[in-house]
């Protein structure tokens, strides 16, 4: 039987509200799988009756959740659950492929360019190289299950990756192959994070429904020896992707 089924039982003179309670409810619903993304959760009026509380009770859990991005509603239909949010620690320096696989999802990509190009001044001073110097320049779509997800656009200097577009790039991952193949070993990065409008040729390829915004990262990524050898641009699909951060 599962959680939404039986009748939860609710503590009812602890400190916590039993709305934060009801929300933990759904939430381990979700979790455990019993509710699957997309599917239709039961009517706040079926809720209350189950979980015996007020409906006011249940629309604060459940506006919570649709605030959180657990949940969505779609007008005169009722409310569903949400894809899972694909996590990027911010702690930790990982790659795409590490932050889809580790939420269980397939992760894949489509080279949409792949070139040589000579750096521009204040990149080539970024990366330590001379102005003029050959950068490889990647971009392709990432994404999670055959979904789209982000769309990345790799900067690295060819002299620490020589013949690296030879490489397979659609299947598996770049930081695999620099550390395979060249020992470039990325260990730490800078990056800056801001939400803003995708472009058209964004919305496009991320299949991004109207009035969504994408999160923009820019990264500087070093290697062991703190030598700055990726400039990434990328854009992400503002409603599948979370950024994780622990504070202390
Ligand atoms: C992350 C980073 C990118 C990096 C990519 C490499 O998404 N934000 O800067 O280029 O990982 O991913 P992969 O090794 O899966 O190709």
């Amino acid at each position: 039987m599962g959680l939404l089924d039986s009748a939860p039982v609710l503590d009812r003179q602890g400190p916590t509200p039993i709305y934060a309670q009801v929300k933990a409810v759904i939430d381990r619903a979700i979790s455990s799988g019993e509710l699957e993304p997309h599917r239709r959760i039961p009517s706040e009026r079926e809720l209350s009756a189950r979980f015996g509380v007020s409906r006011m009770t249940v629309r604060q859990a459940l506006l919570e959740m649709i605030e959180d991005g657990q949940l969505y509603t779609r007008s005169g239909k009722g409310t569903y659950v949400a894809e899972r949010k694909i996590e990027q620690p911010l702690q930790r320096l990982t790659s795409f492929t590490q932050d889809v696989t580790a939420r269980g999802l397939r992760p894949s990509s489509r080279l949409l360019q792949a070139d040589l190009l000579p750096a521009p001044i204040e990149l080539a001073h970024a990366l330590g190289i001379g102005p003029g110097a050959e950068l490889v320049r990647i971009r392709r779509l990432r994404l999670a299950d055959g979904k789209p997800l982000a769309i990345e656009t790799s900067h690295l200097p060819h002299a620490r990756c020589p013949g690296v577009l030879e490489h397979d790039l659609e299947h598996g991952s770049l930081y695999e192959i620099l550390r395979r193949e060249y020992g470039l070993e990325l260990a730490s990065a800078r990056q800056t994070i801001e939400a803003s409008a995708p472009t058209r040729e964004e919305r496009q390829l991320l299949e991004l429904p109207a009035g969504l915004p994408v999160l923009r990262i820019h990264r500087f990524t070093s290697d062991r020896a703190g030598l700055v050898s990726e400039f990434v641009q990328s854009a992400y699909r503002g409603d599948r992707y979370q950024l994780h951060v622990e504070l202390r």
